[in-house]
C-alpha cells in the first residue's frame, strides 16, 4: 500500500511549511535576469542553488550542464528501470524586474504579505520549480518513490530558449521518459482548478520605420516632410480592421476553428467580466468581434506592439521631426500558424503598406509554436487524479494564452507529450510589478506533483 495520500502529504507540507517557504526565498533572492548579461553571475549562482536542492532533496544525481547559453540544470532519481520515467522541466531564469519603482517591496528581497510570496520569480517560474524539489523531497522521505524522476531545468526560457533545441537533440537518451510535465502555467481559479492543455504560439520582431537622414525643425520642415513616428502609428494602426480582425493577407489561413462543442466547453468556465474588469480597473474589454474573452486569451491570435519608441521623450517640449521610429511587434499564434509563416506574411505586409517617403525594416527576434496536449493520455489522467485529490475537485481542461516554445520540441524532437499541470493565478502579476505567489497554491501545489507520481506510476502506458 502506497502511503503516499492527501492526508500523509499535506501533514508532512504543513511539519515543514516554513522551511519550504524558506528555502524558495532564498532562491529568490538571487536576481537571475536572463535577458541582462550583468546579471550572469547570479544565473549561474541561480543554478548551483538549484543544483545543491535537488541533492539535499534526494536526487542521486546534480549537475550543471554547458550548452551554448546558460546551463541547464540536470537530475535524477532513478528507482527502478522497469517503473515509468517522469521528466520534469521548468526555468530558473526570471524577467528582468524593470520599472524597479512600481515594486512596494523590492523583487529580490522577498516578503510575505496577505498569504502571498511577493518577489521577481515567485510564481514564473522559480516557486513553481522548487515545489518539484520539495515533492521529491517528499517522495524521498516516505521512502516511496514510486518511478523514475528526472529534472530538467533551464535558464533561458525568458529569452526565447535558443539553446534548448540543441541540448534535447544531443541528450536524447540521458533525456529517455514517458511524460513531460511542466508546471509553469496557471490554473483558472483556486475554487476551479484546471489542467492546462494548450498554449500559444509567438512571433516577435521589431520594426523600424526612418524618414529624412536627420532629425529635422519641425516647423522648417513640418508638414512637406514624412514624420515615422506618425507613419508607423497609421501602419500599425491599419492592421486590424473596425472588427479587431487583423487584415494581414493569409494571416488566419492556417488557424483552426473550434467545434461548437469545444467553444461551448471553454466558455463553461466560470469567468466573469465585471470582475475581471474590476481587477484591472478597465472601463471595457476590447478584442476580436464574434469572440469571447476567454477566446480572445487562448484560441485566437493576437497582434501587439509591445514598446514604441522615437522622437523627443525627455523634459520640456522640443520642437523636432524625427527621422526614426522603432516598435517591437509581437503576435500570438494558435495551431496551425508557424512563426516563420506569420513573420513572412507580417513582413510583406508591412512593406507594402509604407508610403514611398519611408523606408521600413523589419528584424524577427525570437518565435515559438503554439502547443496542445491531450487529456486522453495517462498523464493528463494522472493530473486529473492527483488535483480531485488534492483539491477535492475535478480540474478542468483550460487552453492559455501563454507561450512556453519548447513544449513543441519536446514532441518534435524527444517524441513526448506534456502535462502543463501549473498552479499560478493570471493576477500574480507574472513580468509584472509586485509578482507574487500564493503561499497556499505553493504548498498545494508540492502536494498535487507528489500525488501526480504516485498515479502516474500506477498507469498502464
Ligand atoms: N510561464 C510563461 C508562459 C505562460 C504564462 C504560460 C502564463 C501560460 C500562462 C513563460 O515563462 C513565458 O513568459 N513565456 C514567454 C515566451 C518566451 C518566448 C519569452 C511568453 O509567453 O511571453
Ligand atoms: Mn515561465
Ligand atoms: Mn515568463
Amino acid at each position: 500500500m502506497s502511503q503516499l495520500t492527501a492526508a500523509s502529504v499535506s501533514a508532512y507540507v504543513e511539519q515543514n511549511k516554513d522551511r519550504f517557504i524558506g528555502e524558495l526565498c532564498d532562491w529568490l533572492k538571487i536576481p537571475s535576469v536572463s535577458a541582462d548579461k550583468k546579471f550572469k553571475a547570479d544565473v549561474i549562482r541561480a543554478a548551483e542553488f538549484a543544483k545543491e536542492q535537488f541533492l539535499k532533496a534526494g536526487a542521486d544525481k546534480a549537475e550543471l550542464c554547458e550548452t551554448g547559453g546558460n546551463p541547464v540544470v540536470y537530475a535524477e532519481k532513478m528507482v527502478d528501470p522497469s517503473k515509468p520515467t517522469i521528466l520534469v522541466y521548468g526555468h530558473y531564469d526570471v524577467q528582468p524586474a524593470d520599472p524597479y519603482e512600481l515594486w512596494t517591496s523590492p523583487p529580490f528581497e522577498p516578503v510575505i504579505k496577505d498569504g502571498n510570496i511577493y518577489a521577481r520569480g515567485a510564481c514564473d517560474d522559480k516557486g513553481q520549480v522548487y515545489m518539484h524539489i520539495k515533492a521529491l523531497e517528499i517522495l524521498t522521505a516516505m521512502k516511496d518513490v514510486p518511478c523514475n524522476i528526472k529534472f530538467m531545468i533551464e535558464g533561458e526560457e525568458e529569452v526565447g530558449s535558443d539553446n534548448l533545441g540543441p541540448f534535447l537533440e544531443k541528450n536524447k537518451e540521458k533525456l529517455k521518459a514517458d511524460v513531460i510535465l511542466v508546471s509553469d502555467t496557471a490554473i483558472f481559479s483556486v475554487e476551479t482548478p484546471s489542467i492546462t492543455i494548450g498554449l500559444r504560439g509567438l512571433s516577435y520582431l521589431e520594426v523600424k520605420v526612418t524618414g529624412p537622414n536627420r532629425d529635422l525643425h519641425s516647423g522648417v520642415y513640418g508638414g512637406a516632410v514624412a514624420n515615422p513616428i506618425n507613419i508607423l502609428c497609421e501602419m500599425i494602426a491599419g492592421m486590424k480592421d473596425e472588427n479587431n480582425h487583423i487584415v494581414i493577407p493569409g494571416f488566419y489561413g492556417d488557424v483552426v476553428e473550434l467545434t461548437e462543442a469545444d467553444r461551448k466547453a471553454l466558455n463553461s468556465a466560470p469567468f466573469n467580466l465585471d470582475n475581471y474588469k474590476k481587477a484591472l480597473d478597465i472601463a471595457d474589454v476590447e478584442g476580436e468581434k464574434g469572440y469571447s474573452t476567454l477566446e480572445r486569451v487562448s484560441i485566437r491570435p493576437t497582434l501587439d506592439v509591445n514598446g514604441i519608441w522615437g522622437g523627443y521623450i525627455g523634459e520640456g517640449a522640443k520642437t523636432v521631426l524625427p527621422s526614426v521610429a522603432q516598435a517591437k511587434i509581437s503576435m500570438r499564434l494558435v495551431p496551425n500558424q508557424t512563426p516563420d509563416k506569420i513573420t513572412e506574411l507580417f513582413t510583406n505586409y508591412f512593406k507594402s503598406v509604407a508610403p514611398a517617403s519611408v523606408k521600413v525594416e523589419v528584424i524577427p527576434h525570437h518565435g515559438g509554436e503554439p502547443a496542445i496536449t491531450p487529456t486522453d493520455s495517462a498523464g493528463y489522467k494522472a493530473a486529473e487524479a492527483a488535483f480531485a485529490e488534492a483539491w477535492n475537485k475535478k480540474p478542468i481542461p483550460m487552453r492559455e494564452g501563454g507561450s512556453i516554445p519548447i513544449v513543441a520540441l519536446f514532441e518534435k524532437v524527444l517524441g513526448l507529450k506534456t502535462v502543463l499541470m501549473g498552479f499560478g493565478l493570471d493576477s500574480d502579476a507574472i513580468h509584472s510589478p509586485n509578482e507574487h505567489y500564493r503561499v497556499f497554491n505553493y504548498l498545494k501545489g508540492i502536494e498535487t506533483i507528489v500525488l501526480f507520481h504516485k498515479y502516474f506510476s500506477k498507469s498502464n502506458l
